[in-house]
């Protein structure tokens, strides 16, 4: 059980850094690829990714769903059984597939022994179904969630609990999975088109997650860095392998479930074709040598066969989030996450990346209602901490306005609305280079993020905070109140 909500101190045990990794060296010995992962046949079926859940309604554009949060023995590190938290048994939980357009009812049901929800991450949809701590399901109870998916948001999301103070236990329990929005005629039609959700975590000797106390030295750690594991997981795997034919070109779409994780995405030797975003497609495609991915984030790219026989890998490389105090003493070490073999099958067909996927229009920002400022420092937001019963910012329905989230501390805090995209305006002053929908946004330390956001829709309350989870739990969140 995690500690009441407290202002997190910044004195740290100074051996805290050398703990970080000692006691759990069963598992830090190089990752091995699960013989599911490797099996040589077509690219597509050897690719180990969750389940899709099962659609109950035969009725077109109508989807009925039901997941189920349990205690479930599970084997997450290899070799090692859990007592894993699963939707419906499984880590990641299935996947969840829509149109847009659909009409969605999900069954949930808690059998879990606290207060739960399932929150849509990234989703615009009624407030009271959008999962949030406000709407918490308690043990052994049941309810719906009702949505309609937006035209124009096709794109990848995900789900994860979203409990008043317990969201990084339940996440690292096993707790989260990926929700896919496809269009009617998708611009990337035709390539294969993979999931990868990325994840780390961390456990006991007896294959337990290793949640310690905030009171003790890496329960400390933990609380001031956001929870990480040594183990990086890519669908539940680790190391999986990507089959890809000689100058094939394919779509991976990348969700970081981690709870405080950024990942700095690479292929050496290999460009990425970065086509979009939280929130969809860009407008173009862009070539860049790497990518950030603060936690929450999801990231869509296109990767291409090489020689043949030729091996590439997907790698984490060094990113310095951290507190100089807290900072694990292996954060300059990259990590190896996916392996991508070029198969030595006859060349595919040449493809080409349509030049326009699709049309982003900018928010219009002629009538901005209120410029606000959001500082974001350890723990808090304009100094306070979340409070359920106080509304922290109040805005009109159909109203415009631009938040500057200013981080005044030496840690990175990634940014998160629930309920409505937003688009970047700019980064420090570095006007954002083209326009995407984003539901989550690092604010690098000592920085300054500007975002614009329209309120469209849904009024009531919504939640809006750091998407590292401790710093959530702890209170690094607050409310807005869109009104009538
Ligand atoms: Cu991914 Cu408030 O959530
Ligand atoms: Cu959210
Ligand atoms: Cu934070």
């Amino acid at each position: 059980m995690r500690p009441r909500r407290a202002v997190m101190s910044l004195v740290v045990v100074i051996l805290g850094a050398m703990v970080t990794l000692g006691a759990f060296e069963a598992f830090t010995a190089a990752p091995v690829a699960r013989p599911d992962a490797q099996s040589t046949g077509t690219a597509a079926d050897a690719w180990p990714t969750p389940r899709v859940l099962q659609n109950l309604s035969s009725k077109p554009g109508v989807v009925e769903l039901s997941l189920t949060a349990s205690p479930t023995r599970l084997e997450l590190a290899p070799g090692k059984p859990t007592e894993a938290w699963a939707y419906n048994g499984t880590v990641p939980g299935p996947t969840i597939e829509l149109r847009e357009g659909d009409l969605v009812t999900v069954h949930f049901t808690n059998k879990l022994a606290q207060p739960s929800t399932i929150h849509w991450h990234g989703l615009h949809l009624p407030a009271t179904h959008d999962g949030s701590p406000l709407h918490a399901v308690p043990p052994g109870k049941s309810r719906d969630y009702v949505f309609r998916i937006p035209l124009g948001s096709a794109g990848t999301y995900w789900y994860h609990p979203h409990p008043d103070m317990t969201t990084t236990e339940q996440v690292s329990r096993g707790l989260y999975g990926a929700l896919i929005i496809r269009p009617a005629k998708d611009p990337l039609e035709g390539i294969t088109d993979r999931l990868l959700v990325l994840s780390d975590n961390r456990f006991q000797a007896n294959g337990d997650v290793d949640l310690p106390h905030h009171t003790t030295v890496q329960g400390n750690i933990d609380a001031q860095n956001g929870r990480e594991g040594e183990i990086l997981f890519v669908n539940g795997h680790t190391m999986p392998t990507i089959f890809i034919k000689p100058g094939e070109t394919q779509r991976l779409r990348i969700i970081n479930a981690a709870a405080a994780r950024v990942f700095r995405l690479a292929i050496p030797g290999q460009k990425l074709v970065h086509v979009g975003s939280d929130g969809g497609l860009f407008e173009k495609p862009v070539d860049v040598d790497e990518l950030l991915v603060a936690n929450s984030e999801r990231v869509e790219v296109l990767v291409r066969g090489g020689e043949p026989g030729s091996r590439a890998v997907l790698r984490t490389l060094p990113y310095d989030r951290y507190d100089i105090q807290t900072r694990p003493k292996d954060w300059e070490q990259p990590r190896d996450i996916v392996e991508l073999r070029t198969t030595t099958d006859a060349p595919a067909p040449a493809y080409t990346i349509p030049s326009t996927l699709r049309v982003v229009p900018a928010i219009d920002r002629r009538v901005i209602a209120r410029n606000r400022t959001l500082v974001f420092a350890q723990g808090m937001i304009n100094n306070q901490l979340m409070d359920m019963t106080r509304v922290d910012i109040r805005a009109r329905l159909n109203t415009t306005e631009i938040w500057t989230i200013e981080n005044v501390v030496g840690m990175d805090h990634p940014f998160h609305l629930h309920g409505f995209q937003f688009q970047v305006l700019d980064r420090n002053g570095v006007p954002e280079p083209f326009l995407s929908w984003k539901d989550s946004v690092n604010v690098p330390k000592h920085s300054k993020v500007r975002i614009v956001v329209r309120f469209e829709n849904f009024p009531g309350r919504w939640m809006y905070h750091c998407h590292i989870l401790d710093h959530e739990d702890m209170g690094m969140m607050g409310i807005l109140e869109v009104l009538r």
